[in-house]
């Protein structure tokens, strides 16, 4: 009765892994330690391996056996957007490459429960403040589409050989469970801001003539921890008989603005600064934050940590690595 954890290693997967571990749960963890890092293994149970390589069906295969694996949670994949727009067939072959031999490895080892990572990117520029997962997805970016194609593929098993599959659509993501778990990627707002305060810049904002409250944009922050409580939540959704829906929005229904996220960042970190406003980016929704009333009805799970607790723990972690 084992969780694999596919991208254990990496700042999400390592939260969700730790968090099961301190649940109780036996867990193992197979990641190529391509952008993930080694010392978030902490003891883990662990293989080294990338899930798109030609051989990988066979090296799942033997985790599983090896470990007595009965549910996967599936977050190893190449999350990089701009990336993404430049290597297409990379990201095709690693993101949906990877999960297809994951789940033909599952397949054939009769493991039936999976937990997949996706995104809010599979939404899109959609024309609504707060998005249900019912809304039509049109991703503007292979990694967008990478994430509703997985969610397409897992679907298709589910009716093809009788895969459990729910489908996560994260939100925002930021903050630390553990100082040893921090964000280290540098590719969202909070740690942007942080890398700009280190390097002794003004952070940036993107736009102040949106029509939102102060003219920046506005997103749904989900601290890690409570996201990796989610994923527990959908690993016991998945014993159900009774269930109804495979994709759950995972935020907090709360949406703050570029503004608001600084003006905790100063108090987190006490270094006083005034943004610099640069013109807008293109593909930004001015708003786009989470529907959270199909997770909360079926799952029972809502966040618990608000944007103070997100930041002051995501800047706690990142003082602690210096
Ligand atoms: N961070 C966010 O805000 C966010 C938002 C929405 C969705 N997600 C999704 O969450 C998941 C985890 O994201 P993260 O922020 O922890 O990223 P991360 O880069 O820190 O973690 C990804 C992990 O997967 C591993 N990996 C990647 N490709 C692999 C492959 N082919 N085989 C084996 N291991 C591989 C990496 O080494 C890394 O440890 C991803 O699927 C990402 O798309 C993240």
């Amino acid at each position: 009765m084992t969780v694999l954890v596919t991208g254990g290693a990496g700042y999400i997967g390592s939260h969700v892994a730790r968090l099961l571990a301190q649940r109780g749960e036996a867990v193992v963890i197979a990641d190529d330690l391509s952008t993930g890092i080694p010392s978030r293994l902490e003891g883990a149970e662990h293989a080294t391996l990338d899930l798109a390589a030609v051989d990988a069906v066979q090296s799942i295969r033997a985790i599983i056996r090896a470990h007595d694996v009965t549910s996967v949670i599936h977050l190893a994949a190449r999350k990089k957007v701009g990336e993404s727009v430049e290597l297409p067939e990379w990201y095709y072959s690693q993101n949906i490459g990877g999960m297809a031999n994951l789940l033909e490895a599952m397949k054939a080892e009769g493991v039936t429960r999976l937990v997949f990572s996706s995104s809010a990117a599979t939404y899109g520029m959609p024309d609504v403040d707060f998005v249900a997962e019912d809304f039509n997805c049109k991703p503007i970016n292979p990694y967008g589409e990478t994430k509703l194609i997985g969610e397409w593929l897992g679907r298709a098993a589910s009716k093809a050989w009788g895969l459990r599959a729910v489908n996560l659509r994260y939100f925002n993501v930021a903050g630390a469970g553990w100082d040893d778990l921090a964000d280290t990627a540098v590719a969202n707002l909070i740690p942007i801001a942080f890398a700009a305060l280190k390097a002794g810049e003004t952070p940036k904002v993107f736009g102040d003539d949106y029509a939102t409250a102060d003219g920046s944009c506005v997103r749904d922050y989900v601290h890690v921890l409570d996201l990796a409580d989610a994923h527990l939540a959908a690993l016991k959704y998945l014993e159900r008989d009774d269930r109804t829906f495979d994709t759950f929005n995972v935020g907090t229904g709360t949406g703050s603005s570029v503004f608001e996220v600084l003006a905790e960042i100063k108090n987190a970190t006490g270094i006083d600064f005034e943004p610099e406003v640069l013109p807008r980016r293109a593909g930004d929704p001015p708003y786009l934050c989470a529907d959270v009333s199909r997770i909360k009805n079926e799952l029972g799970w809502s966040a618990s940590q608000d944007l103070a607790s997100i930041v002051s723990s995501a800047w706690k972690a990142v003082a602690s690595a210096k």
